[in-house]
């Protein structure tokens, strides 16, 4: 018989070593702890090493979720990576980690919708999961946007750092992964965006950088109310008073947006998983990288309702209720 859901079976994480404080970026650019911190709640970041790449940081995410799910990587049949940062255009980088981990033949694939990357990736991984399409998917969020940023704009540098998460489904008859919600508005393209690819390529006439650009106080304001869309959504279709989630998960963009989306769900901020002091926004990697901060440190139990939210460039949101 048909699995009816896909539930976590193991998550982990990695962040490289080298870490940049805000005292650091003080020296490189005109800003101040101060203002870094009462803007963002951001006090340091990590940046992948100058030889380390998006499929290196995924790699040794996605083992720890093997191993905590105690599973061999030959189990994995499934492979979805979201990220904006991969290392090549293809091979994409969940052939990348395929190979790396010995084994052949699923299907592995890259999603890039931003910071909402990782939301995207499980709403399609359970899918398959849950409809016995595959039996352990891996799901990884992996980013290494330190190589986007421009450290001169100080309006993005002091936002963004580098990481990677996983997690393994695997089929359930009980509820694991309730339901995901996916959202995005094209319409916003000029609010947050990198201005060069392969088909659109810089020009010697092109005066923009090939980095991030962001009006980010207009980025913050359709963020906190397609957030608070999302979850009021996420509760509807689910039936759910908003007492009902023990932990929220969010994108760690901003201290701001996380407190009130919060409030939106009336739950106390002891209630809501927070990175982002020590790690920044890192995009698609920070949501799977909470759940597993709150996983290992005992918070998030098995049973628990979790409720998962992302914004990101775009725009493009989303959202996943899981019973952990
Ligand atoms: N240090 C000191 N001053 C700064 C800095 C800095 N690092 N950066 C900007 N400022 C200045 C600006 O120049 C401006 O000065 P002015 O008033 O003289 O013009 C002033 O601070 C205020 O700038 P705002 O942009 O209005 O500041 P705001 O309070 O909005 O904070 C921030 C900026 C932190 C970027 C915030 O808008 C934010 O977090 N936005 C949302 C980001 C987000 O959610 N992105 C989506 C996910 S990322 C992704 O998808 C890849």
């Amino acid at each position: 018989m048909k699995p009816m859901y896909s539930r976590i079976a193991g998550t982990g994480r990695y962040l490289p070593e080298r870490v940049l404080t805000n005292q650091d970026l003080e020296q490189m650019i005109d800003t101040t702890d101060e203002w870094i911190r009462s803007r963002t709640g951001i006090e340091r970041r990590h940046i992948a090493a100058d030889d380390q790449t998006t499929a290196d940081l995924a790699e040794l995410a996605a083992r720890q979720a093997l191993d905590a799910a105690g599973l061999e990587p030959e189990a994995i049949d499934f492979i979805v990576v979201g990220t904006t940062s991969p290392d090549t255009v293809f091979p994409n980088v969940g052939c990348l980690v395929q190979e790396r981990l010995g084994i052949r033949g699923c299907p592995a694939f890259g999603i890039e919708a931003a910071c909402s990357g990782f939301i995207y990736a499980l709403s399609i991984a359970d899918r398959f999961v849950a409809t016995g399409g595959a039996q352990h998917a891996l799901v990884i969020g992996a980013e290494t946007l330190s190589r986007m940023v421009d450290y001169k704009d100080r309006a993005t540098c002091v936002i963004f750092g580098d990481g990677a998460g996983a997690v393994v489904l695997e089929p359930s008859a009980e509820q694991g992964i309730i339901s995901c919600h996916l959202r995005a508005d094209g319409h916003y393209k000029d609010l947050l965006y990198h201005p060069y690819g392969v088909s659109k390529q810089r020009k010697p006439e092109d005066t923009e950088g090939p980095y991030i650009h962001m009006r980010g106080n207009e980025v913050f304001k359709v963020a906190v109310r397609s957030l608070e869309s999302i979850v009021d959504e996420t509760l509807a279709a689910n039936d759910l008073e908003k007492g009902s989630i023990d932990w929220l998960i969010p994108h760690q963009a901003n201290l701001r947006i996380i407190q009130l989306t919060a409030k939106r769900l009336g739950m106390p901020m002891d209630k809501v998983v927070l990175t982002l002091k020590d790690q920044g926004n890192t995009s698609a990697a920070s949501v799977p990288m909470a759940l597993d901060v709150a996983v290992r440190d005992g918070r998030v139990q098995r049973g628990d309702m979790v409720l998962l939210e992302a914004f990101g460039g775009g725009f493009t949101w989303g959202s996943a209720l899981v019973r952990y």
